[in-house]
């Protein structure tokens, strides 16, 4: 690929990359799952340490059997001071009946990183945006999941993942849920945060 065709991706994927919350159930090919991952895998982390360890789980008894501890594990959950909106809904539905965190994705990567390790939300950080991008620009509906990191520690998603082969010296940071899109929305959302201050 030429340098201006590169570019002209990179910025497509930058400005069009939007988060989806409903998937179909078309299977995603593994090579692209691959190309993903890969993605992940190049991105810079602190003192090039590279302790992102990826778990991608396309087997569908095992998203069921994710999304069955996930329900339970909300539904068994109380409400605590500081606790986000979205995680207080997701008890609160979770408290009524089924829900899917994946919003029905049939890939999902879940990264860890060593427990204690001070970078780690950063290493995770640049991990999920290179897979985002990629995942973007070869055409896959994607979406950062943040409830397996903020409810990682519960016993029930330990033993989860720790079935999968996490090690008791792993925590969970960012998943992302991957596949096509049931409803493709690619409008752009207005960016009116992120304040930008140039001292010249
Ligand atoms: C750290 C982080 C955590 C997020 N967690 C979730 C999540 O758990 N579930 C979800 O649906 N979206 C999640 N998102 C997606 C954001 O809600 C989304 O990026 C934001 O609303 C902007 O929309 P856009 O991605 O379509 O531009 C997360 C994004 C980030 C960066």
């Amino acid at each position: 690929m030429d340098q201006d065709t590169i570019k002209a991706a990179l910025k497509e994927a930058i400005y069009n990359r939007r988060s989806t919350r409903s998937y179909t159930a078309q299977p995603v090919p593994e090579a692209l799952l691959e190309e993903i991952v890969d993605a992940g895998r190049h991105a810079p982390s602190a003192s090039n340490r590279q302790l992102t360890h990826f778990y991608v789980i396309t087997n569908a008894e095992k998203l069921a059997g994710l999304k069955a501890v996930m329900t339970n594990t909300l539904a068994n959950a109380e409400e605590e001071a500081g606790m986000s909106p979205s995680l207080i809904s997701l008890i609160q539905r979770a408290k009524q009946g089924e829900v899917d965190v994946t919003y029905g994705a049939p890939a999902l990567i879940v990264t860890t990183n060593m427990k204690g390790s001070p970078n780690a939300p950063a290493d995770c950080a640049c991990v999920m945006q290179n897979m985002m991008l990629t995942a973007s620009a070869i055409g896959l509906a994607n979406c950062w999941i943040n409830q397996f990191f903020s409810l990682g520690d519960r016993p029930p998603i330990r033993e989860f993942f720790e079935g999968l082969g996490m090690s008791k010296e792993e925590d969970i940071f960012g998943s992302l849920a991957v596949g096509y899109s049931e409803n493709p929305s690619t409008a752009p959302i207005p960016i009116t945060g992120n304040p930008v201050t140039y001292i010249r």
